[in-house]
């Protein structure tokens, strides 16, 4: 039977798309749930347009109530009965209780190799640190924000002339080919690391 897969976004969902594009054929998995925490989320629209079902759970009205907003996040999960969750793109920080409530079974794609660079801006913190190289990782998510076993990364060249919105551009395709190669071998309980290019 498909391993049952809910995507977490927050903004345009290209890694969503890129993500529910490859859950066709022999793949292991189905996506079941695009979830957003804004009703703004661009992905939204994508999602729905791919025939997945769709839900907001927006965190505004929870304030610095984080349990809340969680308890109501993995309701909303639980009622479509996922055996894996995909943060894409997903920018709100979940806490303990939420992590450890869907322990082994998440994943999250962060624009840096991890462990440099956990949290935001990844891309200029690179640039500013005159790194030789860049790229993404994807790793499986724990308490600790970024902080959870890699299971796979890939890297571009960084180059003199980049900003972090060049950077952004040549990472971007990039991660679109790594989500959905770790999603494949993670749905079909392999953990391999997987390295791109
Ligand atoms: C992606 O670059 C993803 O790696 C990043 O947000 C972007 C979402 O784009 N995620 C983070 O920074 C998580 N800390 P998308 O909505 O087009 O997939």
């Amino acid at each position: 039977m498909s391993k049952r897969v809910a995507i977490l976004i927050s903004g345009g969902g290209s890694n969503m798309v890129a993500l529910a594009q490859s859950m066709t054929d022999d793949h292991p998995a189905r996506p079941v749930l695009v979830l957003a925490n804004s009703a703004d989320a661009g992905g939204l629209e994508k999602a729905a347009d791919m025939g997945i079902a769709t839900a907001v759970v927006d965190h505004r009205p929870y304030g610095q109530d984080r349990a809340a907003f969680e308890a109501k996040l993995s309701k909303t999960l639980a009622a479509h009965n996922p055996d894996i969750i995909c943060l894409a793109g997903f920018m709100r920080v979940l806490t303990a209780g939420f992590t450890s409530q869907w322990q082994d079974q998440m994943l999250n794609i962060h624009p840096s190799l991890l462990p440099k660079y956990k949290g935001l801006n990844t891309h200029a913190r690179a640039i500013e640190a005159g790194d030789s190289e860049a790229g993404c990782s994807v790793h499986q998510v724990t308490a600790e924000l970024d902080g959870g076993p890699i299971l796979g990364q890939a890297r571009v060249p960084l180059l003199a002339s980049d900003t972090p919105e060049t950077l952004a551009a040549r990472v971007l395709p990039l991660e679109h080919q790594l989500y959905p190669a770790v999603l494949r071998r993670f749905a079909a309980g392999d953990a391999t690391m997987v390295n791109l290019p």
